[in-house]
């Protein structure tokens, strides 16, 4: 069956034109969890061949960037970047191109040279994965989106938390093109937030006012909190109930 399923995909992409199979797990992926919408700005770490880029460029039509260590032949509308994910220097180009108001999805499909050693594949795909996240949390615009790919093993549980903590919904998803027999899955963020913040934590804030609603409005720098039953003036305990990617609301618990 994984044989099977492997020679589908392969030829389906070369009959439709797409430079690899992956482009279907990127469908696959957007069409369970909805990550890309027409015009949004997409930036794609670990691009090449280019599979993902030509998908991504048809499933938003708007600007799509890809980043590679290998060089990625021309596709029309794209721009491209030859260069590190995990180098500082290659955020800066990125950022040139994608300016100030940020990208509204960040997708990374990147992967290790392959050692065949389970431990030290997944150590690298995590190294990679981390970079990717790093690199989303500073180009994404509030609310925006992230995908990227992991090797399972011992430290995906912990890489998951840390996405839990930088937007509303994480969800990981094996779409039905990888291969059977591949460790890999995708981590889904959705809603990037602003801030790092999570239901159930504790924050001590001052209420500065009184919103339309009557609830408490305090702010953690440009991330606001509304708080149930606040009164303007006083430092209260409060606990996150909902997180939006701008925005929560809190109870009082002291
Ligand atoms: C599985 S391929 C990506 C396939 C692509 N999504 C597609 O649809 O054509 C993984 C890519 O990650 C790239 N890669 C690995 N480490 C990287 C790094 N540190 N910086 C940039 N790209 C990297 C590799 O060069 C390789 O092209």
């Amino acid at each position: 069956m994984a044989r099977n399923q492997k020679d589908y995909f392969y030829y389906k992409a070369k009959n439709e034109g797409y430079r690899s199979r992956a482009s279907y797990k990127l469908d696959q992926i957007n069409k369970k969890h909805n990550v890309i919408k027409p015009g949004d700005s997409i930036v794609d770490l670990g691009a090449a061949p280019g599979g993902w880029l030509q998908m991504a460029k048809e499933l938003s039509g708007g600007r799509v960037v890809g980043v590679d260590l290998q060089k990625i032949k021309p596709i029309d509308g794209v721009e491209t970047i030859k260069g590190d994910i995990t180098r500082d220097t290659t955020l800066e180009k990125i950022e040139e191109i994608i300016g100030k108001q940020g990208a509204d999805v960040v997708i990374c499909d990147a992967a290790p040279n392959l050692t065949g050693s389970w431990e030290l594949d997944h150590g690298r795909s995590i190294a990679l994965s981390e970079s990717a996240l790093s690199i989303a949390k500073k180009l994404l615009r509030p609310g925006g989106n992230f995908v990227v790919k992991v090797f399972q093993g011992d430290m995906f549980k912990d890489f998951l938390d840390e996405a839990k903590e930088n937007f509303v919904y994480v969800r990981s998803y094996t779409p039905a093109a990888s291969r059977k027999e591949s460790a890999e899955i995708y981590v889904i963020g959705k809603k990037f937030l602003s801030i790092g913040i999570k239901k159930g934590q504790e924050f001590e804030l001052e209420i500065k006012e009184i919103g339309e609603k009557g609830d408490g409005i305090a702010r953690i720098n440009d991330f606001i909190v509304f708080v149930k039953d606040g009164t303007a003036g006083k430092r209260v305990r409060v606990c996150i109930r909902e997180v939006h990617p701008k925005f929560a609301f809190a109870d009082i618990i002291q």
